[in-house]
């Protein structure tokens, strides 16, 4: 049974979606839960709903002076912070490389990878004074195999997949433990923003072994999981959370159900 009872833990882009499941099984497993969103009101909302003492903590993560805000925020309202989850993120329109607006490419790497390397720098001074704490990035398979217009997107999460790596590596002196969770496909409202339609979520369930798509509870328990002492020998992961869809290889679509 995962327990994180007494942990503190910090989930970004925690509003709705991903970080919204995950921060509901962290709280579930009986953390107490700072919620950071760039949507303040939002928040707040998100907070009340999940009780517990939860408590909002908005900004933006990209901005350092702001996620250094956010740490202190907690440590004044918790006393510490035993748990961050790097899971802001922004997608991008797909599109052709020469249609590609230049643009996008900034602001898509500076929330994704900057938003997750300014966070875990803030929360780690916090987490290495006290020889203690882990860190839950969240990647995406789409950063692991490559989809067809989506550059910044996949870049910057591979980036996240190689940070994870490198602090896994430099922190694990200081009992930090570094490690990601790359979802596949799961319904969020990212979904929408990126213009997947009814017909788009069907062909997409066609290329899933598993056949369907994620829920963000399913991502919050891995992320539990990881976040929990049961992982305690587990560093430097980056663990496909994707209903098989690293796996497929093959043309079309996997097989159907034979029996
Ligand atoms: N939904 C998917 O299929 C999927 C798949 C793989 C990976 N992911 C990743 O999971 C994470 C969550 O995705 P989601 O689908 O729940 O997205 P979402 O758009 O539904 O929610 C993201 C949340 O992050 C917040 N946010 C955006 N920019 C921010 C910033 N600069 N600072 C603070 N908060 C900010 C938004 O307000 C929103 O509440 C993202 O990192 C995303 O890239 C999603």
């Amino acid at each position: 049974m995962i327990s994180l009872e007494g942990r503190v833990a910090l989930v970004t882009g925690a509003a709705a979606g991903i970080g919204f499941g995950i921060a509901t099984i962290l709280a579930r497993a009986g953390a107490r839960i700072a919620i950071n969103d760039i949507d303040a009101a939002a928040a707040t909302a998100a907070a009340e709903r999940i009780g517990g003492g939860a408590f909002a903590v908005p900004g933006n993560v990209a901005v350092e002076a702001e996620a250094r805000a956010m740490i202190a925020a907690v440590l004044e309202a918790a006393g510490c912070l035993d748990i961050l989850v790097n899971n802001a993120g922004v997608p991008q329109p797909i599109s052709g490389l020469t249609s590609f607006p230049v643009d996008e490419w900034q602001r898509v790497l500076d929330v994704n990878l900057r938003g997750t390397f300014v966070m875990s720098q803030a929360a780690a001074r916090e987490m290495i004074e006290r020889s203690q704490g882990t860190i839950i990035n969240i990647s995406s398979v789409t950063g692991l195999a490559a989809i067809p217009g989506s550059h910044a997107y996949g870049v910057s999460k591979a980036g996240v997949a190689m940070l994870t790596q490198t602090l896994a590596s430099e922190l694990a002196p200081h009992n930090i433990r570094v490690n990601a969770v790359a979802p596949g496909v799961i319904a969020a409202p990212m979904l929408a923003k990126m213009g997947v339609d009814a017909d788009r979520v069907a062909h997409i369930e066609r290329r899933v072994p598993m056949g369907r798509l994620g829920q963000p509870d399913e991502i919050g328990h891995a992320v539990a999981f990881l976040a929990s002492d049961l992982s305690s020998y587990t560093t430097g992961a980056v663990l496909p959370v994707d209903g098989g869809w690293l796996s497929f290889s093959g043309v079309g679509s996997p097989p159907a159900r034979t029996a």
